[in-house]
């Protein structure tokens, strides 16, 4: 009983957690750390952990404010022949594309090259210095009159990072809903010989073909000064979500998408669910000035959060699905009944379609925000307190995959009917439409995006609820269905041969030869998954569980917890995690 109510109680704090947003909050932490002034530094990603959990050193850290200052920098570093990497302001990439190697790496950081240098109205264009953030960029239009017509939904993204990553929102119209697509121009420097001074800035038009390789480059061609983006008059937007039976999800999933032109889908596999988004251009009188300010991306108090945290820990470490069944639905219909942080004037949700300008709608984080050091509320990932923690699993699938994928899935949630309540925890898997690209490590067709979050133990050791299920949902997308995963995201089997897939990779390591003959930008691990040097996989006990390998023997799981590597259920090549009973 007295659990029953504590239970209770934590259910109530959790719709606290969902409705709140307060305004006092501290932003993130700076990702670089360094124990004299600019020296001897530690970088980590603002999670606060990398897919190995390793920590990255620098030597250096230094802050170019020009594009002058970048040469330089860029000339010393190449005369002394040492690795170099860029780091952005917030550092949101999962994976380790950050790290130089060893120990006398260099970081060169954009968080004071963030200005807007250009912007006409006439032309409908925009230049900015690469560190400067998506919600620069959609601000700053906005005062022209200009919007960007797609981009990822979260404002902490910096040009130089979004494009590095191949980052996207959602669409199949125009060029789709990559920002790369919408690249004019871009500038980037360079290691050059002696002859030029060491470093060399170079301005890749918008029909120069190296503009194919660095527009999404994983960091390893240079450091991209400044980039010119073609923006649209600004327009308004009208939304609406609707919630339905995931019944024909499968034969939805492709026409949505042609339907209207900012669709997404967010599913919940195991509550049967999907919630369609209705997302379409309006006329610019149409009335309304909506807002987007997505409920989790707001600031979280950090109470509340460790006391979710705490739950969750509770549920996992009981095997509680049924706990996390009645948890996921009522954080599903809590974020349905918010509109996920819809209003029709800022304020309130009084009724749908949420009419408003694209610059208030397209992305959001008001997390970012805040007062240093008022450890009141927080992102709720920020690793300095007991909060979210979590792997993503982000890869897209051709579309003509995405129907048997998806009915690959619903076979799942029939033989497990509770295995991805976890997921819906995390709002489910998000699916967003991309279109193929001209780049070489861009999409190769057009895709749809599954976006899945769920838990993370902080104990690598420790495996998860219904740990088989989602690891045969991400061998089947990979594999089965030869899906790409998203550079900024996923764990380390995700990458593992995955340059494959790309039909222009020798092209792309042309240019990288051409502009960074020594290798200075790279790093064993864009070595790795360029397929220059071994694999992404690190084998060894418990490897599987945090998908640094795919298990093949018994002890990359953890048979003394009664989870063996086994054959997928209805994938029969995946070799996943599994509970054995006979063993509890
Ligand atoms: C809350 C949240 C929401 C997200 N939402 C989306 C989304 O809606 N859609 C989506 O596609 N992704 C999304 N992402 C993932 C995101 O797109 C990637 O993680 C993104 O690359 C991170 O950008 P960043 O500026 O933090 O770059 P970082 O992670 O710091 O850097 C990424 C790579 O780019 C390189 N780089 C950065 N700047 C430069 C430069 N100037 N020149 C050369 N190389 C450079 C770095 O060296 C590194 O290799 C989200 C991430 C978070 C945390
Ligand atoms: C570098 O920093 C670490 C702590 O991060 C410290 O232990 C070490 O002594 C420092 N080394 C130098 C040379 O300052
Ligand atoms: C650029 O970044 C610095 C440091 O984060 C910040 O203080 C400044 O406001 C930013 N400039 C713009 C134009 O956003
Ligand atoms: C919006 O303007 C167009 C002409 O530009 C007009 O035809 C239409 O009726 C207007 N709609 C509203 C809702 O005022």
């Amino acid at each position: 009983m007295p659990e029953l109510m504590t239970r209770k109680r934590l259910f109530r704090w959790e719709c606290l957690f969902l409705l709140i947003c307060v305004v006092d909050s501290t932003p993130p932490e700076y990702p670089i750390k360094c124990s004299s002034k600019r020296s001897n530094c530690t970088i980590t990603n603002s999670y606060g952990a990398f897919p190995d959990r390793s920590v990255c050193r620098a030597a250096e850290v230094v802050y170019p404010t020009t594009e002058e200052e970048l040469v330089a920098v860029v000339a010393q570093a190449t005369t002394e022949k040492r690795k170099m990497k860029v780091a952005t302001r917030y550092s949101h990439s999962i994976p380790k594309l950050v790290c130089p190697d060893g120990q006398d790496g260099l970081l060169i950081s954009t968080k004071y090259l963030n200005r807007t240098v250009k912007i006409d109205a006439s032309t409908m264009t925009m230049s900015v210095e690469s560190g400067a953030t998506l919600r620069q960029v959609i601000d700053e239009a906005a005062k022209t009159g200009l919007a960007l017509p797609y981009a990822p939904y979260w404002w902490g993204l910096t040009v130089g990072g979004l494009l590095a990553t191949g980052a996207h929102g959602s669409s199949l119209w125009g060029k789709g809903s990559s920002v790369h697509e919408y690249v004019l121009e871009l500038r980037i420097v360079t290691p050059a010989g002696p002859k030029e001074g060491y470093a060399k800035v170079r301005t890749l038009g918008n029909s120069h073909p190296d503009l194919r390789a660095a527009k999404v480059s994983l960091g390893v061609l240079g450091v991209i000064s400044q980039v010119t983006l073609r923006l649209q008059p600004i327009f308004k937007r009208s939304i609406s979500y609707l919630v339905a039976s995931d019944t024909d999800l499968e034969d939805q999933a492709i026409s949505f998408g042609n339907q209207h032109e900012f669709a997404d889908i967010t599913w919940y596999p195991s509550q049967r669910k999907a919630v369609y988004r209705i997302d379409d251009r309006v006329s610019s009188n149409a009335s309304g000035n909506g807002l987007y300010n997505f409920i989790g991306f707001r600031s979280t108090s950090s109470l509340v959060l460790a006391m979710i945290r705490s739950l969750e820990e509770t549920e996992e470490s009981t095997s509680n699905a049924d706990g996390k069944c009645r948890n996921s639905r009522l954080t599903t219909s809590t974020l349905t009944t918010g509109a996920f942080g819809l209003t029709n004037d800022g304020t309130t949700f009084k009724d749908y379609p949420v009419v408003g300008y694209h610059n208030r709608l397209q992305a959001s984080g008001a997390c970012l925000d805040g007062l240093e050091d008022a450890r009141i509320t927080v992102c709720p990932w920020d690793p300095r307190v007991k909060g979210q923690f979590f792997h993503q699993t982000t890869i897209s699938i051709g579309l003509s995959n995405v129907k048997n994928f998806i009915q690959d899935v619903q076979k799942l949630i029939e033989l497990e009917p509770k295995a991805m309540c976890g997921l819906e925890l995390y709002n489910g898997i998000l699916m967003r439409y991309v279109k193929a690209s001209s780049a070489y490590l861009g999409k190769q067709e057009d895709a749809m995006d599954f976006d899945i979050t769920y838990y993370r133990s902080t104990d690598p050791m420790t495996p998860r609820l219904y740990e088989d299920i989602i690891e045969e949902v991400e061998q089947l997308a990979l594999f089965k269905y030869g899906g790409l995963p998203h550079w900024g995201k996923n764990r380390n089997l995700a990458f593992d041969g995955v340059i494959r897939k790309y039909e222009n990779a020798r092209a792309f390591l042309r240019v990288k030869e051409l502009y960074d003959p020594l290798g200075l930008f790279s790093s064993e691990w864009t070595d790795q998954v360029l397929g220059l040097k071994g694999g992404v996989s690190i084998v060894k006990e418990g490897c599987a569980l945090e998908g640094l390998c795919i298990c093949s023997q018994d002890i990359h799981c953890a048979p003394k917890k009664g989870y063996f590597c086994r054959p997928g259920k209805v994938y029969n090549d995946a070799r996943v995690c599994t509970r054995v009973s006979s063993h509890k």
